[in-house]
């Protein structure tokens, strides 16, 4: 097992660091810059059903139903296509309206998620055509969808799944910018510009992991807190679940993820000297708003660590701590946003002694209701 890790302490480490090569393998020969072109054989062989589709239902659990809900933002901001996003759980028994002009996208990591499942059953006896993102090849869910696109991560072995999501979140993005461009939703030359950033991000990732050193130290601050509550807005609202979802999973100290404007309709009422919370304060994507909602956390003496682009000074003035990510466009702030989110859930889990890779009562994946 030693070897397995590859001289990292714990699986979702390993992973954590896999990342920028992990999304490389996502859109190796997939993205095709120079010749500005997205390549899915699982999209083109459908594209007539992809452009008739009136909406996209997004069905998940856990953390993919996080990247379903960036998907939702990529999906609707790029190639103008109106998404749900669905707990499978609950979408099954809800008795869901659903046609056959609707596309269903079904994410999954393992590919065996029963709920996941289940709803792809449904979705597809009502006529819909179902599209897979699996990380595992020949899962269950990537034989039972019409077509569908793998993420190539890798086998991910922590409970706590991290490269499955950023993963997840690049082939979403594919599949949108390819639909934006079909639909001409987008310019070519937008196009063009989503293609060269994304082809940066890899190694944007791997700048970003860089702040380890730093995130170690703020989890020493914090990993006695009781509490912790994650916020942000459009984009990187997910993220700030996805990061709530991240501690608890492993460190077991209850967190919460928040749209930034909503706090003022409750969690506010939270903040107090013993309260940290995590902002995610990045440059594109409503920056004043967020930093409005950091002066609210500080006038209650709300402890604030700022995840903030390279270079800024407005949060660094009000936040306690801030870490820095390399700027991009927005669309794709989640893939760096995120990662100081799983460095700190792991960190505080390491230095609170829990089982980083099996956390109590989680499983890998769920195959059972
Ligand atoms: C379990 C895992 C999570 C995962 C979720 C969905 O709860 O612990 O990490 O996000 O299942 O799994 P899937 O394989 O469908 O992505």
């Amino acid at each position: 097992e030693q070897i397995e890790k590859g001289g990292y302490d714990h699986f979702m480490l390993k992973e954590i660091y896999e990342q920028p090569e992990a999304i490389l393998d996502t859109f190796r020969g997939r993205l095709l810059s120079n010749e500005a072109v997205i390549k899915l054989a699982g999209v083109e062989d459908n594209m007539k059903k992809f452009l008739a589709a009136e909406r996209i239902i997004v069905v998940a659990c856990g953390t993919s139903w996080h990247a379903g809900l960036v998907s939702e933002y990529i999906f609707e901001d790029l190639a103008r296509i109106p998404v749900e996003v669905e707990y499978a759980s609950e979408f099954r028994y809800r008795n869901p309206v659903i046609t056959e002009k609707d596309i269903v996208i079904a994410i999954s990591q393992s590919g065996e998620t029963a709920d996941t499942l289940a709803a792809i059953k449904l979705a597809k006896s009502k006529g819909a055509f179902v599209f897979g993102v699996c990380n595992v090849v020949g899962s269950s869910i990537a034989r039972e969808t019409d077509a569908g696109a793998y993420t190539h991560a890798g086998p991910e072995i922590g409970v706590a799944s991290t490269k499955a999501f950023t993963t997840q979140i690049t082939v979403l993005t594919l599949i949108a910018l390819r639909l934006a461009r079909a639909k001409g939703a987008i310019s070519s030359s937008e196009f063009r510009h989503h293609l060269i950033e994304l082809e940066t991000i890899p190694s944007k990732v791997k700048e970003a992991l860089e702040s380890d050193g730093y995130v170690q130290t703020i989890a020493d601050i914090y990993k006695d807190a009781k509490n912790f509550l994650y916020l942000g807005r459009g984009y990187n609202f997910p993220v700030a679940l996805e990061g709530a979802l991240k501690l608890k999973e492993i460190s077991y100290i209850h967190a919460e993820g928040y749209p930034a404007a909503e706090m003022k309709h409750g969690p506010i009422a939270l903040i107090d000297e013993h309260m940290p919370v995590v902002v995610i304060a990045t440059k594109k994507g409503h920056y004043e708003k967020v930093v409005s909602n950091i002066q609210e956390i500080k006038s209650r003496k709300g402890k604030i660590i700022g995840i903030v682009t390279k270079g800024d000074k407005s949060v660094k003035e009000l936040a306690d701590h801030v870490i820095e990510v390399p700027e991009t466009i927005e669309s794709l702030t989640p893939l760096l946003t995120t990662i100081p989110l799983q460095l700190l859930s792991y960190h505080i889990a390491v230095m609170l002694d829990k089982n980083v890779d099996q956390p109590r009562n989680l499983a890998k994946s769920v195959t059972v209701e």
